[in-house]
């Protein structure tokens, strides 16, 4: 299931990174804010639990409130890593992992160079990578993530074709895609449209 957040702010905040005139500076910034944001909804069906009592300056007694479940963050390198601080700064405990994927640029087939995520019982793990094209990396990454044994998985992104989401969907329909739009379509190279170009590059400044 696919499930767009279309909140105000995220939806101002991408049409800056959509800009082919933002700077790296810019749509870093932006992906990091919209990451952030995005994790109201991505999170709003975590349980959460009681923990010790805390007393409040008017002398209340209550319990504090902790999320029953550990979260791994599990990042697609290399964009994957732009928007990962956003979703730890809301997430501060949360463990993170690696996943080393680049999709080859004429087959477009996904290559693994890198895995490790940390281990830690029974975790939700959150895939994230802002692009979600063919649906070639994210279909690895998944197929990777639960040959190591974790079953709670979802999937956070930024920008979705359709042609990958469906992808996605007939490989893992119980997976659930969080994103902030679904565009329109894939170019004959692969790339979303109208997307936002190579957001690898665009976050670390390679072209
Ligand atoms: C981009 C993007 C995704 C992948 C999406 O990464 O960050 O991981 O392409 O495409 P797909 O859905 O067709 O598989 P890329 O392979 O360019 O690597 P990079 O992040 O290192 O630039
Ligand atoms: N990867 C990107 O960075 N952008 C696209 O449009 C497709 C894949």
């Amino acid at each position: 299931m696919a499930i767009e957040c279309k909140h105000p702010l995220i939806q101002t905040k991408l049409s800056i990174m959509r800009d082919k005139k933002t700077s790296s500076k810019e749509f870093r910034e932006s992906l990091t804010e919209i990451g952030s944001l995005m994790c109201y909804k991505v999170f709003e069906d975590l349980e959460v639990v009681d923990g010790e009592n805390i007393v409040t300056p008017t002398n209340a007694v209550l319990p504090k409130k902790e999320l029953a479940n550990h979260i791994v963050l599990a990042p697609i390198l290399r964009a994957g890593l732009g928007m990962v601080d956003g979703v730890r700064n809301m997430l501060p405990t949360a463990r993170i992992g690696h996943i080393g994927m680049y999709r080859d640029e004429e087959t477009l087939i996904p290559h693994e160079y890198y895995f490790k995520l940390p281990e830690v019982d029974n975790p939700l793990v959150v895939l994230i990578d802002p692009m979600l094209a063919t649906g070639g990396s994210a279909v690895a990454a998944i197929d990777a993530i639960k040959k190591r044994g974790y079953n709670n998985i979802r999937f956070m992104c930024l920008v979705a074709a359709p042609e990958g989401i469906k992808v996605v969907e007939d490989a893992y329909p119980e997976i659930k895609i969080y994103c902030a739009a679904i565009d329109e379509k894939l170019n004959e190279h692969g790339y979303i449209l109208p997307g936002l170009g190579d957001a690898g590059d665009r976050i670390f400044g390679t072209k």
